[in-house]
């Protein structure tokens, strides 16, 4: 798995952030099982709940398409060190209870953590089964 290229493609979805009232943009890249790489942005909503995480952009845009298992997803945004918040590390786990979760500032500089660490304990499918 290519971290650096993950990394660069979630810098570049950054850049297609719709946040006219945050002005905060952020920016996703996750590879999937077979390989597949999606992106995503965040999207922001004159009534504001509707808003959309760039995490949840890719993952929605991943299974739409499909795909069932993401094996790594790298976030990027406006602060120094922008860690997915906690709606979208549940929906990480959905599809992704041993994933790699990439914290990044740039190509050169970035945190690597499992999913379960930054949602031990968690809720998922398994639960329901
Ligand atoms: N945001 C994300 O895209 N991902 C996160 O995990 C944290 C928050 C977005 C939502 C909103 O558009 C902006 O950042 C400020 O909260």
């Amino acid at each position: 798995m290519d971290k650096n290229l993950l990394i660069r493609k979630a810098l570049e979805a950054k850049e297609k952030a719709y946040t006219p009232y945050s002005g905060f943009k952020v920016g996703a890249a996750l590879i999937t099982k077979s390989g597949k790489i999606y992106t995503g942005c965040n999207i922001e909503n004159a009534s504001y709940t509707p808003t959309i995480c760039a995490e949840r952009t890719a993952i929605a845009k991943a299974v739409s398409d499909g795909e069932r298992e993401i094996v790594a997803i790298a976030v990027t945004g406006d602060s120094e060190w922008t860690y997915p918040c906690g709606v979208c590390r549940q929906v990480i786990r959905e599809f992704g209870k041993d994933a790699i979760v990439i914290v990044a500032k740039s190509e050169e500089e970035y945190r690597e953590y499992k999913l379960s660490e930054l949602l031990p304990h968690s809720f998922g499918p398994e639960d329901l089964k």
